[in-house]
């Protein structure tokens, strides 16, 4: 079927885009609407145009997986068909329903008239991808709805439903019922109007522009980061309220220009690409019959389990926690209802809301109770013969077709799974903390784990507002694998030279939330001890993390002991670099015999950024990751990586590989390293010598 047709109804022609998912503007559309338009044009007959969409969408927008390529310039391009429309001698018409965004909006923009659902979604939502409209938004739009409006609708991008904008003059008409019949009657109401009213001939004036665009600019600066987006939009509005209507044009085109070659859209454009991929596993059809998920289980009301908890409450999921003493289930229900009353108040959850979602949440300490439950989630102890008797009971009770889930972070998912007579049904929930908070949910997929369990979660995963990542079984799965080299990379630093506050402040600098060592102080020191303890075990000629364990060794466990890589004023988080934590750390590196040197900033930033790079490289080959952006996708939503540099892997790729695999072989001379530590993995050395990227 073609993605524009054209009909006519009588003596009005009717385009109607047609091109799934969201009509976005990719080349076929647009020179199925510039036919319409030139056979409209050349017919006599025919006196008006109604240009329309599907009921989802008017239009989602100019094609994004065009950009920075030349289909995107292929003419007819946006900017070729507004012309053809304001050149044309008959009045068309713009029929908006479900969704008119960015370059759609422009289109309509460009029509001589438009008219809408009230329920449509109207927005420029371009600099959510680190873009401005690019189509003649920002010249049109103010010229309609006024440069307040317009001023915040180009900055935040966000969604506005047409009815809200009846006001103004971007409508000419809302439509009640059948959007099609209505848009027909006014063209045909419209159809012998001349002039006809083009959108750039209106008059726009905004008084004291220095004054308010001066204040405008402060508030957005504030708040856009290290986007450039937000600024170069106001610029724009702003030639829109005083300039010439073709000056502004042309300060708008080389905006776009100027951001869409930048690195800050590509990494939002990867992030909004990488977030729909993330959601496809290739051997899993889209239509794999899901298991229907009621009701919920967790088992452990801990610092995880009572935030897994709460995402299930939150969506109307009624969900059993199950705790093995009476005081646990009590302490964990207590920090569940100090967390609403705190969005309370904040005014973010209504009190009666609160008491719903409290009633939803159903504390047990009998596993008799759960048996009925369409998921279980166990998050006790990381130990596994806690988990195996976990695992045995949940097998005895729960009912057939039950998905077992575990919140593990290290253990070997495939030997829980086999706690089970029913190793298919057990799948991999790793959350992060705060669990009802962080978006990411890895979900790790075991040797055994059906089909229809993966395709369930995910969905599920989805329901309850997570960002889920697949991952296969390895220890610590993709995230906690990378951050583990990470961490490793981090103690080097301070062997050779480094000082916590020093690493820190570097990636800090970079964007990153936190660094290592704050991180660790606020995770538990105690945690990646015992994960060390065990590797050393398990590797018993691995180097020690000296300086790491004789600071656990002296209980510095983090903020919940006061002092950590860092000291702490009690109730204050803020984290004061301690002599006696300097001295341990020189002390190992005169034990070992080590010069130490001045590290600069940027070394710290290589070597840290690129361990999880090199780490991330063997994953994706290894296929434990199934794309190298999904792993992105987990640094950005689980780690708190800096979203304008898009995910390690797209900084490698933007640092180009040929430079990461150089450095890498550098920082392999170092004799601090682990042997084989920064030997370039496989896929990074051949994708660097082919000139490749990950993404
Ligand atoms: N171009 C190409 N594909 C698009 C698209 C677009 N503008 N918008 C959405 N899609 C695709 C998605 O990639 C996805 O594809 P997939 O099924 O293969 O993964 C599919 O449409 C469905 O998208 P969602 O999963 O997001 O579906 P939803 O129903 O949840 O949301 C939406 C639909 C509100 C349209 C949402 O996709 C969205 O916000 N899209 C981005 C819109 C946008 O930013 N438009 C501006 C583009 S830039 C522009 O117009 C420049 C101009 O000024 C010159
Ligand atoms: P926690 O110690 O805060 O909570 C564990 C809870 O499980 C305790 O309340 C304990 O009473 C309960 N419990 C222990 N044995 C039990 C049993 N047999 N039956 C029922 N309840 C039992 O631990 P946390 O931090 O919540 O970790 C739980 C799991 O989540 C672990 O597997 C951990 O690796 C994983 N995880 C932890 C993260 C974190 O940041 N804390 C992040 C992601 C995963």
């Amino acid at each position: 079927m073609s993605v524009c047709a054209y009909r006519s109804e009588g003596d009005i022609a009717v385009i109607s885009m047609n091109s799934p998912p969201v009509n976005g503007l990719g080349l076929p559309l647009r020179q199925g609407i510039a036919e319409g338009l030139a056979q409209a044009a050349r017919d006599p007959a025919i006196t008006a145009v109604v240009l329309t969409g599907t009921p989802k969408a008017f239009s989602g927008g100019a094609d994004i997986r065009e950009f920075n390529s030349p289909l995107m310039l292929a003419t007819p391009n946006l900017h070729d068909i507004i012309a053809t429309l304001e050149a044309l001698q008959k009045p068309v018409v713009a029929a908006i329903s479900g969704v008119c965004l960015g370059g759609g909006l422009e289109l309509a923009l460009g029509c001589h008239y438009r008219v809408a659902l009230g329920d449509a979604q109207i927005a420029l939502p371009e600099v959510k991808l680190g873009l401005l409209p690019g189509g003649g938004g920002t010249q049109r739009l103010p010229r309609l709805v006024g440069v307040q409006t317009a001023l915040e609708m180009v900055v935040t991008g966000e969604m506005v439903p047409a009815a809200k904008l009846a006001g103004t003059a971007l409508f000419d008409e809302m439509i009640a019922g059948d959007l099609l019949a209505g848009a027909l009657a006014f063209a045909r109401k419209v159809a012998g109007t001349r002039p006809l009213p083009r959108v750039r001939d209106r008059a726009l004036a905004q008084p004291d522009a220095a004054a308010f665009f001066a204040a405008a600019r402060a508030q957005v600066a504030k708040k856009a980061g290290p986007f450039p987006a937000p600024l170069k939009c106001l610029e724009c509005i702003e030639a829109a309220a005083t300039r010439p209507f073709d000056e502004g044009m042309e300060v708008e085109r080389k905006g776009f220009e100027f951001l869409v070659n930048g690195p800050e859209s590509r990494a939002l454009r990867h992030a909004f690409f990488g977030e729909r991929a993330a959601a496809k596993i290739p051997d899993i059809p889209d239509d794999t019959p899901l298991r229907p998920i009621h009701s919920a289980a967790v088992i452990g009301a801990g610092t995880m389990g009572g935030g897994i908890a709460m995402n299930f409450a939150n969506v109307g999921i009624p969900v059993r926690l199950l705790e093995v003493k009476q005081e646990a289930l009590d302490r964990g229900l207590a920090v569940i209802r100090k967390n609403y009353e705190n969005q309370v108040k904040k005014g973010k959850l209504t009190q009666e809301k609160l008491d719903q979602r409290m009633a939803l949440i159903q504390p047990t300490l009998s596993y008799a109770d759960l048996g009925q439950a369409d998921i279980v989630i166990e998050a006790v102890f990381e130990d596994m013969d806690v988990k195996k008797a976990v695992f045995e009971q949940l097998d005895a009770v729960m009912k057939r077709g039950a998905i077992l889930a575990s919140n593990t972070s290290t253990l070997d998912l495939d030997r829980i799974a086999l706690f089970t007579k029913r190793p298919q049904d057990v799948v991999g929930l790793h959350f992060f903390s705060p669990a009802n908070v962080m978006r990411l949910l890895e979900v790790v997929r075991g040797k055994q784990t059906a089909k229809d369990v993966m395709a369930t979660v995910m969905q599920l995963g989805r329901r309850i507002r997570k960002l889920p990542v697949v991952a296969g079984v390895c220890d610590g799965f993709v995230g906690n694998r990378m951050i583990g080299k990470y961490s490793a990379e981090a103690l080097v630093l301070l062997e050779e030279g480094a000082l916590p506050q020093q690493v820190d402040a570097a990636i800090e600098k970079l964007g990153f939330a936190m660094g290592p060592f704050r991180m660790s102080d606020l995770a538990g020191n105690d945690v990646s001890w015992y994960i060390r303890k065990r590797h050393y075990a398990e590797h018993p000629g691995m180097r020690r993390a000296l300086i790491a364990d004789r600071i656990c060794e002296l209980g510095r466990n983090g903020q919940k002991t006061g002092k950590g890589w860092y000291s702490y004023q009690p109730g204050d988080r803020t984290a004061h670099p301690d002599p006696e934590v300097e001295k341990i750390i020189l002390d190992v590196s005169k034990e070992a015999g080590v010069t130490r040197r001045a590290i600069p900033d940027s070394e710290i930033v290589e070597r840290l950024v690129y361990a999880l790079v090199n780490e991330g490289a063997r994953i994706v080959e290894e296929g434990i990751a199934l794309r190298a952006s999904d792993i992105d996708m987990m640094y950005l939503n689980g780690y708190g990586f800096p979203l304008h540099l898009g995910g390690p892997m797209l900084y490698a790729d933007m640092q180009g590989l040929d430079k990461v695999a150089a450095r890498c072989r550098e920082f392999a001379k170092n004799p601090l390293s682990a042997p084989g530590f920064w030997e370039p993995a496989p896929l990074l050395a051949k994708l660097a010598a082919e000139g490749k990227t990950f993404n």
